[in-house]
């Protein structure tokens, strides 16, 4: 993606201060837009096992990264919902017909139930208030057919007895740095949400959360995305600025944020 296809509608984002730090990333040219990068990605697409079986539902595909890797496994079906207009329809330029991408949330996504055999989110619940959250993990759970697996990759707190006070600060200082609402929860936390929604949690991974770290960038991206990204924060002062300002609070919170994947299956016997 260029620094020119900021995937969001155009005329409605917001100067650089003020933008989602995953849009300014985007901007940028960058386009893993998630906490434990292509290669927590990859074990949780193993953990999920996607065949030509299935029928495949993704939230927030953002730049569809994940998406070009899902489509490689040949699944019967893959639908996206993504609620950003312009990403979407990105989305949609590149997809083959088998495959679709609607502009909806994932709270309400308006498809039918039990039309997905697995489904996954990355680095879209983290952003979500705790009744959001539940929301959207009980609308995958109706879209999954009983024995269906869900996939999620999100930001975790460390360790599991991390006091609310120091969660709080982390949120709040996240929330004002990123400007993007962040609402944290440990291993703990996460499994409780997905199994008071029904599901039963089969595997979890975890990964350093080094966004922004030269060396996972350069994984993530390959070298010549990396020395675009580079060129781009090189040409913008102030979006260089803060990319900075991001990456020295994740550093500061050291090792009380991390990555986090869960895969979980909703039971046989389910309605
Ligand atoms: C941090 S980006 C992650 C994009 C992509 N999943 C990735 O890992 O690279 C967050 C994405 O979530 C989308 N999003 C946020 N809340 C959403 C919701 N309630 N329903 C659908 N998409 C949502 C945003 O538009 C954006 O594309």
């Amino acid at each position: 993606m260029s620094a020119h296809a900021l995937p969001s509608t155009a005329g409605r984002m917001p100067a650089t201060a003020r933008m989602p730090g995953h849009w300014l990333l985007a901007r940028l040219g960058k386009c893993v837009l998630r906490p434990g990068g292509v290669e927590l990605t990859g074990r949780m697409l193993a953990a999920l096992n996607i065949t030509p079986q299935d029928d495949v539902v993704e939230f927030a595909p953002g730049l569809g990264l994940t998406a070009r890797a899902v489509l490689a496994r040949n699944p019967r079906t893959y639908t996206a919902v993504e609620q950003d207009a312009g990403a979407a329809e990105r989305m949609r330029r590149w997809l083959p017909a088998s495959a679709k991408c609607l502009n909806a949330t994932a709270e309400r996504t308006g498809l039918p139930s039990a039309c997905a055999s697995a489904l996954y989110g990355e680095a879209m619940l983290s952003m979500q208030t705790p009744e959001q959250k539940r929301r959207i993990v009980q609308e995958a759970f109706r879209l999954l057919r009983p024995g269906g697996r869900y996939g999620i990759h999100e930001l975790c707190a460390v360790p599991d007895d991390l006091p609310a006070s120091v969660l709080k600060e982390m949120e709040r200082r996240m929330s004002l740095s990123i400007h993007v609402g962040v609402r944290l929860l440990t291993s703990p936390g996460w499994r409780a949400l997905l199994e008071e929604c029904g599901f039963i949690v089969e595997w979890e991974a975890r990964a350093p959360m080094h966004l922004l770290e030269p060396r996972r960038v350069l994984r993530d991206e390959g070298l010549r995305r990396t020395l675009k990204i580079l060129f781009n924060m090189i040409r913008d002062g102030e979006a260089r600025a803060r990319v900075r300002e991001m990456r020295g609070l994740f550093r500061s919170f050291g090792d009380h944020l991390s990555a986090i994947s869960l895969v979980a299956r909703k039971p046989s016997a389910a309605a």
